[in-house]
């Protein structure tokens, strides 16, 4: 399990500056398009994992789903309880939670199961979200594969309140199971500089091992392209993935949906190993894209 650490302590003021490029309604709008049309559950209990300030909370609350954040940060977990009022909290570390709920959709995002080092943290995490979800659930989070970690930081410039700060962040791979997350905050106004520096072990997984580690829990795995506009199949091409994971729905032998009426491996559901889903109960099925659902 990984110790608490001081790192989101310290960030947890800017974090939202920091972050302020990223496009949460957009990554809230595909991960409500990836339930619809991968889960199969009534319910609407949603946990997420690795919450940071709850920025995906408030929009997922927001569209219906009862809020459950899960970090390890007190500090962020302050921030997240000022944006949603009505959400549970969990002061918990990803690879030592136990759930006392059942959840319909799980999400652990802005590649946030990196945290979980090492690799057998990860895994764990993976065993933790597959028992707390809900029969038919679905677990989501984006993945950057060990082959594919850049060298490139992102930054963010911002000014306010006569002060200007630089936001830096970016994986270097050091070796084995190793990614290290350098992070910087540089703030300067007319008193002058302040800079505050930050290294963290991450974990360095394959796409592969993931997917192996999640197949032998149970679930029905597919993996997608990172792009929030819509639901692409991963080309294999790129490094950074959704990988939506599907917990087969539970059924008593009377409710079993009519086969499939398309010949074996003809639908894209029974492609990519969706076989429950490749029922009658989403028809038609599409031949060429996702059964996706209208965002
Ligand atoms: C990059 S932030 C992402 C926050 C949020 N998911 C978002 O997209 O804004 C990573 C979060 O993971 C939390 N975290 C890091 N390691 C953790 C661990 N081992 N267990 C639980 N939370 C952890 C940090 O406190 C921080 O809030």
């Amino acid at each position: 399990m990984t110790p608490l650490s001081p790192l989101y302590a310290d960030l947890s003021p800017y974090y939202d500056r920091f972050c302020r490029d990223v496009d949460y309604a957009a990554q809230c709008d595909f991960a409500d398009r990836v339930f619809r049309t991968f889960g199969d559950t009534p319910g609407r209990a949603y946990l997420d994992l690795a919450c940071g300030t709850g920025q995906h909370l408030a929009h997922m609350t927001g569209k219906g789903f009862s809020g459950t954040g899960l970090d390890n940060s007190q500090a962020m977990l302050d921030q997240a309880a000022l944006r949603c009022p009505g959400a549970t909290w969990l002061r918990r570390d990803l690879a030592g939670f136990v759930a006392d709920a059942e959840f319909d959709l799980i999400t652990c995002l802005l590649y946030s199961l990196h945290y979980s080092h090492p690799r057998a943290a990860l895994r764990e995490t993976l065993r933790r979200a597959w028992q707390a979800l809900a029969p038919g659930g679905v677990l989501l989070f984006d993945l950057v594969d060990e082959s594919g970690v850049g060298t490139r930081d992102a930054v963010t410039r911002l000014s306010e309140d006569d002060a200007r700060f630089t936001f830096r962040s970016g994986w270097r791979h050091g070796g084995g199971e190793t990614l290290h997350l350098h992070v910087s905050i540089e703030r300067e106004d007319a008193a002058g500089w302040q800079c505050w520096t930050d290294r963290h072990a991450m974990t360095a997984i394959s796409l592969a091992e993931v997917r192996a580690t999640m197949t032998a829990l149970g679930f029905a795995v597919t993996v997608l392209e990172r792009d929030f506009t819509r639901l692409a199949e991963w080309d294999g091409a790129s490094f950074n993935v959704m990988v939506v994971g599907t917990k087969p729905a539970r059924r008593f032998p009377m409710e079993q949906p009519d086969p499939c009426p398309e010949p074996a491996g003809a639908c894209r559901a029974a492609a990519v190993g969706w076989d429950t889903r490749c029922q009658a109960t989403r028809t038609p099925h599409e031949r060429t894209a996702f059964p996706d659902v209208a965002g």
